[in-house]
């Protein structure tokens, strides 16, 4: 029987959480629910949640605090928590917002459309997988069925997990250890992707050097399968991320430089500048060795666009350690980056460095001064591009404002051009730069290469 329900996924969280939701759309698409309309109420909203700082679960009980009212009004409405934040807080969900239906995990993502229709009869409903099935998790079949945002620029995971252990961090206890996806599914993904048109993939994994060390038992194979993504036709560009600095190999280095459509793009995440806080940090290196790995890369790869994450205030990080941070971030000439104050996870060792821990008031000085420092260094970099002729993938009207076209360069920045009547998304286009702003650049389209390649829209690609 046609089922004519509407469901809703409200995502949190890293580029990989984005694309489990496509996934987990898919699959409810599969059974027959529909998306919901813009401005609809959908009769099944999913909370895809995050946990990585404190904010993360504040955000998703203020969330949940707004639809308490409108399950009260309509008792047939479905809520189900799924993701890194219901892995770690589990029963606590319910107890918290007793009106949600459904917790699942982040290792049984693909049951959550059963179980939303168990929980119909059954009432409200925790299932939370302690560990991953291994073969689900390399199978990753839904990845096909995916419901996709976009129909040129896709993401793909190549591996589940992290088998690291930074001191400060909640993934490996969400997301469970390292597993790979096989080498020829991934090619042959990107071959289905890029027949139905698709001209950007972002490849993605906590820790893509390692990409493979499972599947061989010995080496990765994320250089390889670089390569390979570089014979793909008709995909015209590949970026990844997170590479750990640590693991980033000449191998690695030597596929970016040598396959042309890996783009020119590089996140490397630097964390802290002093010796002493990456080692409590156990990150694995020395802002030395960073140094000397991030330098092997610009000079390997032309034009690099290199972004990065650093944690401020993580505990016993002094002014001096932080002093080294900035000089750190001066020699690395960030295009852009990320800074995060420390936020302590439970579960993790750093939430017990408690005596060590930096003054709230501290933490914040230090990270505006550090954010002032990587703004100015973003901008000098966007005004050094002005004049300079970019390769932009339309991805049209901008999301603030629709007077405005949006696209990304091959080194993914942000490129606001006039308005075209004609121009499509997902055409390839050339715009000359002529203002570089700190989070974007500005410029006037100069001529279309080509329009969007993709014949139909990509929902669900297996159909
Ligand atoms: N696997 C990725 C990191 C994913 S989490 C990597 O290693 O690059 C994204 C970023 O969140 C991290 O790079 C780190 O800078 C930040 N982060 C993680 N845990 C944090 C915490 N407890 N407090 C503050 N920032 C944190
Ligand atoms: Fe977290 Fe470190 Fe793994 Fe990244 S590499 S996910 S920061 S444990
Ligand atoms: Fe957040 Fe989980 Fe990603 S904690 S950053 S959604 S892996």
């Amino acid at each position: 029987m046609p089922e004519s329900r509407t469901f809703e996924i409200r995502t949190f969280g890293c580029q990989m959480n984005e694309h489990d939701s496509e996934r987990l759309a898919g699959l409810f698409v599969a059974r027959g629910l529909r998306p919901v309309g813009a401005g609809d109420v959908a009769d099944v909203v999913v909370f895809n949640t995050c946990t990585i700082r404190e904010n993360a679960d504040l955000k998703l009980y203020s969330a949940l605090g707004h639809l308490k009212a409108e399950k009260a009004r309509r008792p047939d409405l479905q809520i189900a928590v799924g993701g890194c934040m219901a892995q770690k807080d589990q029963d606590r969900i319910l107890e918290r917002a007793p009106w949600v239906d459904v917790v699942f995990g982040t290792h049984n993502l693909a049951e959550a459309p059963r179980l939303l229709e168990r929980s119909r009869e059954e009432g409200p409903l925790v299932d939370i997988w302690p560990a991953p099935d291994p073969d689900a998790a390399r199978d990753m079949a839904p990845a096909l069925y995916a419901v996709r945002e976009s129909d040129f620029a896709a993401w793909m995971t190549i591996q589940t997990g992290c088998d690291n252990t930074c001191a400060y961090c909640i993934v490996p206890s969400v997301r469970g250890g390292e597993i790979s996806r096989p080498l020829d599914d991934l090619v042959n993904e990107a071959r289905l992707l890029a027949a139905r048109g698709v001209t950007e993939i972002t490849v993605l994994g906590q820790n893509v050097n390692s990409y493979g060390r499972d599947l061989t038992g010995r080496s990765p194979l994320f250089a390889q399968l670089l390569r390979r993504l570089g014979d793909v036709d008709g995909l015209e560009r590949v970026r990844f991320t997170s590479p750990h600095p640590k693991d980033l190999r000449e191998d690695t280095i030597a596929a970016m430089a040598e396959t042309p459509n890996v783009c020119p793009q590089l996140h490397l995440p630097l964390q802290s500048g002093s010796d002493r806080v990456l080692a409590a940090m156990r990150r694995g290196y020395t802002a030395e060795r960073y140094l000397a790995r991030l330098s092997a890369a610009r000079a390997a790869i032309d034009d690099l666009h290199v972004t990065t994450d650093i944690i401020v205030g993580f505990p016993g990080e002094t002014e001096d350690d932080f002093r080294r941070t900035l000089d750190v971030v001066a020699e690395a000439e960030y295009d852009s980056a990320y800074p995060f104050q420390f936020s302590p996870r439970e579960g993790t060792r750093a939430a017990h460095y408690v005596e060590e821990f930096v003054p709230a008031e501290v933490v914040r000085e230090r990270f505006l001064r550090l954010k002032d420092v990587l703004d100015r260094s973003a901008l000098r970099h966007h005004e050094a591009r002005e004049g300079r002729l970019e390769e932009v993938l339309v991805e049209g009207p901008s999301r603030t404002n629709d007077a405005v076209f949006s696209g990304r360069t091959r080194q993914g920045k942000l490129v606001h051009f006039d308005p075209s009547p004609t121009l499509k998304a997902g055409s390839l286009v050339d715009v000359r730069i002529t203002h570089g702003a700190p989070y974007h650049l500005r410029g006037t389209l100069e001529s279309v290469r080509r329009g969007p390649r993709h014949k139909t829209r990509l929902t669900v690609l297996a159909s």
